[in-house]
C-alpha cells in the first residue's frame, strides 16, 4: 500500500489489488464450506446454480461493490451516503454490510482454529480426529484466539506490506498443491463417482433452501454482501475497467471450489463416507488421503499450513471493513479501534465453539449458535445486503456509474448489460430465492 496525497492509503500496484482481492475472496468458503454444502444439497444441480449464480449476479455485484468503494474513497456506511447524500436512508446498507462481516468472523475464525490444530497436531506426529477437538472447548478457544489475534496483528499494518508479498507466493501454491491432490485422486475408485455426483443431476435432490444456499454461498465465495469489496475498492483509484480484474477473481475463485470440491469427494466415495456430514467434511476426508500418499505428513504439513493462510488473507479483509468503517465515522484511533473489535470478535466466537460440545443440546428449530450465526448471514444477511447494493448501484448511481466501473461509454453494450442486470435481473433472482425459500 502507499499513501496518496488526500492520506487515503492506496494499493501499491494493481496486482497488489488483484490479489488482496483474490486473498479475500479464496478461503475457507471455497475449501471447507463449498464441498460440504454440495455435498448436503445433492452434488450436480446445486453446482449448477451456483455457478449460475456466480456469473449471473455474483460478478455483477463484485463490479458494484467495487466501483461504489472506487467512488467514494470511503468506508462501507459513508461511501452509500457519498453515492446518494448525508444521512440517506441507503446507509443502512452500510450498516448490514458491517453487521455481516461481524458475525461470519467469529464463526470463520473459530474452524480456521481447526486448521490450525490440525496442523499442529500433524507436525507433533498425532493423527487428530475432528471429533476429538470438536470434543474439547478449551482447545478450540485457544486457537480460535490465536487465529483472531494473528487477523487483528495483520490488520494492525504492521506487515501489511509483508502479506501482499506473501500472497503472491502462497495463494498460488495452494492452487498448485489443489493440482497435486487431484492428480493423486485420479487413481482412487471414488473419482468417476465424485464426477458424476458434483456434475450430473438428479432431479429433486435440490430443495428450495437448498437454492438459497447457492445463492448465499457465491455471495459468501466472493466476499460480496458485507462491505469487503466496497472497502478495497476504496483503496482503488484511477479509472480503469473494473470488469476484467472482477472476473478474474471469480474465475480463480470457482476453480479452487471445483478442485477441492473433486478431491474431498474423490474421497467420499472412495472410502465410502457420508456426502452429507456437514461442517466436519473436510476434516474427515482429507487426513485419509494424506495417509495413503507418499510424504504424506509433509503434504499435510503444507496443505494445513496453506489453507490456514488462505483463512488469513480473507480474515483480514473483513477485519479491514470493520475497522475502517469505526475509525473513520467515530474518529476511534485504528490501534484501539482493531483492539476493541478484534476482542469482540474472539467473544462471540466463543458460543460457537460450545455449540459443538457444552451447548451441542441448546438449539432453536435445531440449530445451534453456530448453525444459527452461519445461517442468519450466508443465507439472509449476504443475499439481502447484495440485493440492495445491486438496486443501489444500478438506480441510484444509474448509468454513469455502469459506463465508469466498465470502461465504455454509456451506450455500449458492456455498460447496458451491467446495468440492467444490476437493476432488475440480480435483485429480481435473489428477491425471488428468498421468498421461495424462507
Ligand atoms: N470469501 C471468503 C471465503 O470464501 C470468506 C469471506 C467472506 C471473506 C466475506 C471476506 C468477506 O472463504
Amino acid at each position: 500500500m502507499s499513501s496518496s496525497p488526500r492520506g487515503r492509503v492506496h494499493w501499491a500496484s494493481r496486482l497488489g489489488f488483484i490479489l488482496a482481492a483474490a486473498g479475500s475472496a479464496v478461503g475457507l468458503g471455497n475449501i471447507w464450506k463449498f464441498p460440504y454444502m454440495a455435498g448436503n444439497n445433492g452434488g450436480g444441480l446445486f453446482v449448477l446454480v451456483y455457478i449460475a449464480c456466480i456469473l449471473l449476479v455474483g460478478i455483477p455485484v463484485f463490479i458494484a461493490e467495487l466501483h461504489i468503494g472506487r467512488q467514494a474513497q470511503a468506508n462501507v456506511v459513508t461511501a452509500f451516503e457519498k453515492g446518494h447524500r448525508p444521512k440517506s436512508p441507503w446507509r443502512f446498507v452500510g450498516w448490514l454490510a458491517l453487521f455481516n462481516p461481524f458475525v461470519i468472523l467469529s464463526f470463520y475464525c473459530v474452524v480456521a482454529g481447526w486448521v490450525l490444530d490440525f496442523e499442529w497436531a500433524n507436525l507433533a506426529g498425532r493423527s487428530e480426529t475432528l471429533e476429538h477437538l470438536l470434543d474439547s472447548p478449551w482447545r478450540q478457544i485457544f486457537w480460535h484466539f490465536v487465529f483472531v489475534g494473528a487477523t487483528a496483528a495483520i490488520v494492525l499494518g504492521g506487515i501489511r506490506n509483508g502479506i501482499e508479498r506473501w500472497a503472491a507466493i502462497l495463494m498460488p501454491a495452494l492452487f498448485v498443491l489443489l493440482g497435486v491432490l487431484f492428480v493423486r485422486v485420479l487413481f482412487e475408485p471414488g473419482f468417476l463417482k465424485a464426477l458424476a455426483f458434483l456434475f450430473s443431476f438428479h432431479a429433486g435432490a435440490l430443495k428450495p433452501a437448498g437454492v438459497l444456499e447457492a445463492v448465499g454461498q457465491s455471495f459468501f465465495t466472493l466476499s460480496l454482501g458485507m462491505g469487503a469489496m466496497i472497502t478495497y475498492g476504496s483503496y482503488l483509484k484511477g479509472e480503469e475497467s473494473l470488469m476484467r480484474n472482477s472476473v478474474a477473481v471469480a474465475v480463480t475463485d470457482t476453480a479452487v471450489a471445483l478442485l477441492a470440491g473433486i478431491v474431498i469427494f474423490a474421497i467420499v466415495f472412495s472410502f465410502g463416507l457420508d456426502p452429507t456430514q456437514g461442517p466436519s467434511l473436510m476434516f474427515k476426508t482429507l487426513p485419509l488421503l494424506f495417509g495413503k500418499m507418499i510424504g504424506g505428513y509433509w503434504i499435510a504439513a503444507v496443505f494445513f499450513l496453506l489453507v490456514a493462510f488462505a483463512a488469513l488473507t480473507s480474515s483480514i479483509s473483513l477485519l479491514e471493513v470493520l475497522v475502517t468503517a469505526c475509525v473513520e465515522r467515530r474518529g476511534t484511533g485504528r490501534r484501539k479501534a482493531t483492539l476493541v473489535i478484534s476482542a469482540l470478535i474472539f467473544l462471540l466466537g466463543v458460543p460457537s465453539v460450545l455449540s459443538f460440545n457444552l451447548w451441542a443440546g441448546k438449539t432453536v428449530g435445531g440449530l445451534t449458535f453456530f448453525d444459527v450465526a452461519d445461517k442468519i448471514t450466508s443465507s439472509i444477511g449476504l443475499p439481502v445486503c447484495g440485493m440492495l447494493v445491486s438496486l443501489f448501484f444500478g438506480w441510484v448511481l444509474g448509468p454513469k456509474a455502469a459506463s465508469a466501473a466498465v470502461g465504455r461509454p454509456e451506450n455500449h453494450w458492456h455498460t447496458r448489460l451491467l446495468l440492467w442486470t444490476t437493476r432488475l435481473l440480480a435483485p429480481a433472482a435473489i428477491l425471488a430465492v428468498l421468498i421461495k425459500s424462507l
